[in-house]
Parts: C-alpha cells; sequence; structure tokens
C-alpha cells in the first residue's frame, strides 16, 4: 500500500490534498525496517507518518527516512533514522534469507520479481557469473532455486561483501556460491574459464563494462544487461544495447522489459542477449 493511501486513511482530514500530493513514492519493507521518502515541505507530519506505518505494519522496529538518490559506486542513499535505532535486518525473499544494513549496502526488494525470473531460466548444470553481485540476492536467489553448477559473484563494496559471505552461510550455498571482492574491472579477467550465463545488475554504469563482461563469454552464453532509459528511449533500446555488444561478440538482444522505475518516465531495463 502507498504512503499517501496510509496518511489518508488516518490522518482524514488533518492532512490537506495539497500535503498529500508531496507524499510521491511508496515506501519500501526491508525485513523488519521501513524506507520513507518525506518531502521538506511535510517534514512536520514525521511523527504521524510514523504512527501510520507503525499501525499498519506491526512488526517494524526501524523507519529510515531517504535524504537524497542513490549515488556512488556503492549505490547508497543518505538515512535520517526517523523511528527505533538498529539498521540491520533480515529480509527474505524466495525461499532465502538476507541479512543487510540498508544505510550501508544496496538492495531493493523491488528487484524481486526480476530474480525469480532469472532462477526460473538457469539450465542444471550452468556457470553463472554476477557482477556488481551486492550482498548476494542474484547469486543466492539462483543457488537456493535452480540447479547451477557454480555461481561467481564479484561486488566492489567492503561492506556489501561482508554480508555477502555471511549470506551465504546463511542459505547454507556454501558448495555452489563463491565470493570475489573487488573491482569487476580487475578480478573478472582473472577468473577462469567461461560462464553460461553473466549477470549486469548496474542500470547505471554497466555500458562501462561490457568489453570486461565479454572476455567471459562463449557461444551460447546468455548475458542479462540492466540498464536505465527513458519511454521514449524504449523502442530502440534492444537494438541499441545489441550494439554496444556487437563491437566485441557476435550477439541477438533476444528480449527486453522493464523491471522497475528510477524516475518519472525513467525506467530500469533489462535486455538479455544470447551470444554465438
Ligand atoms: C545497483 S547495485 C546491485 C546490487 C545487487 N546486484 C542487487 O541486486 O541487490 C550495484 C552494485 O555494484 C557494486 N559495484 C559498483 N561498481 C563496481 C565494480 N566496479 N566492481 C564490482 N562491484 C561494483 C556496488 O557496490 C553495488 O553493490
Amino acid at each position: 500500500m502507498s504512503l499517501k493511501k496510509i496518511l489518508k486513511d488516518r490522518l482524514g482530514s488533518r492532512i490537506s490534498e495539497k500535503e498529500l500530493l508531496m507524499v510521491r513514492r511508496s515506501f519500501e519493507i526491508i525485513g523488519d525496517i521501513v524506507v520513507v521518502d518525506i518531502p521538506d515541505e511535510i517534514y512536520h507530519l514525521k511523527d504521524e507518518i510514523v504512527r501510520a506505518i507503525l499501525t499498519k505494519h506491526k512488526h517494524v522496529k526501524t523507519v529510515l527516512r531517504k535524504i537524497g538518490e542513490v549515488r556512488g559506486d556503492y549505490r547508497l542513499a543518505e538515512y535520517e533514522i526517523i523511528y527505533g535505532r538498529e539498521t540491520e535486518t533480515v529480509c527474505k525473499e524466495h525461499g532465502c534469507k538476507f541479512l543487510l544494513d540498508p544505510t550501508k549496502v544496496y538492495y531493493s526488494v523491488r528487484l524481486s520479481g526480476e530474480r525469480e525470473r532469472i532462477f526460473r531460466l538457469v539450465n542444471p548444470g550452468e556457470r553463472i557469473l554476477v557482477m556488481f553481485a551486492g550482498v548476494g540476492p542474484f547469486a543466492i536467489t539462483i543457488a537456493k532455486n535452480a540447479r547451477p553448477k557454480e555461481v561467481v559473484g564479484v561486488e566492489l563494496n567492503p561492506e556489501a561483501v561482508k554480508y555477502f559471505r555471511k549470506n551465504v552461510k546463511l542459505n547454507r550455498v556454501e558448495n555452489i556460491v563463491r565470493v570475489y571482492e573487488g573491482d569487476v574491472r580487475k578480478i573478472v579477467p582473472e577468473l577462469e574459464g567461461s560462464f553460461d550465463r553473466i549477470l549486469m545488475p548496474s542500470p547505471n554504469n554497466a555500458q562501462d563494462f561490457v568489453d570486461v563482461a565479454v572476455t567471459k563469454a562463449k557461444k551460447g552464453s546468455i548475458i542479462h544487461y540492466y540498464t536505465f532509459a527513458g519511454v521514449e528511449e524504449e523502442k530502440e533500446l534492444q537494438k541499441r544495447v545489441e550494439k554496444l555488444f556487437s563491437r566485441y561478440i557476435k550477439c541477438k538482444a533476444f528480449f527486453m522489459r522493464r523491471c522497475g522505475s528510477f524516475a518519472p518516465y525513467v525506467h530500469r531495463y533489462v535486455v538479455d542477449l544470447a551470444v554465438g
């Protein structure tokens, strides 16, 4: 349910239509932490907003107010704690548990549907590379829900790597998932052999790492490429991504879909490519 709806139900006439219009986005529930976006103009309603959230979601122990957009290499936003203290939580997804702290690492529950799409595509025995692996949600949901031979995850943020390693143990996939800490530009070329499937879930800058990804692809590999794009670019996007990869390898982009939104009229897209 959107924050707008919760506030309207709870505050009724105590919140004006003008103030309600300022509640721009829905909120995100990560385990027992809620992340909200409260614009400055309605900051005076902060305590009411917290009470409204707690009434609706009794298990919530911390409410974070997002201040500023996700940015930097680690893709982190700044937060203000407006309720509670603890910022570490366990989030459940597709039979897996993810321990994480959203103030230190990137994680989005909104990608859960895309993760399911991916693990359903995996054939038994595949060797999979997850670049930009975060705390491990793609790697671990694949290891738990499909039957890959091996999943290799590479992540730069040391805090995310710490949680990724803990999550591998928590989900008992030590025999399948291997975690590497560092820049994909350095780590990936050092990995042995090629991969059946390569994921590039870093929509803001995946284009800068296409040359790295292709070194680990072979005939028959599938690449899942993520990018942000405006709705007006949608028609040409699949072709554009295919062209980006075709500078290095023979490939065909055969599928594309939206898998999240970034800003008004700007979405996260995934493009699937077949190599060879
Ligand atoms: C958008 S997040 C995606 C995280 C994860 N795949 C998920 O879905 O939750 C991108 C991740 O890539 C990591 N990252 C950024 N640049 C990197 C690089 N050059 N090499 C490895 N990881 C990188 C960031 O720290 C961040 O965790």
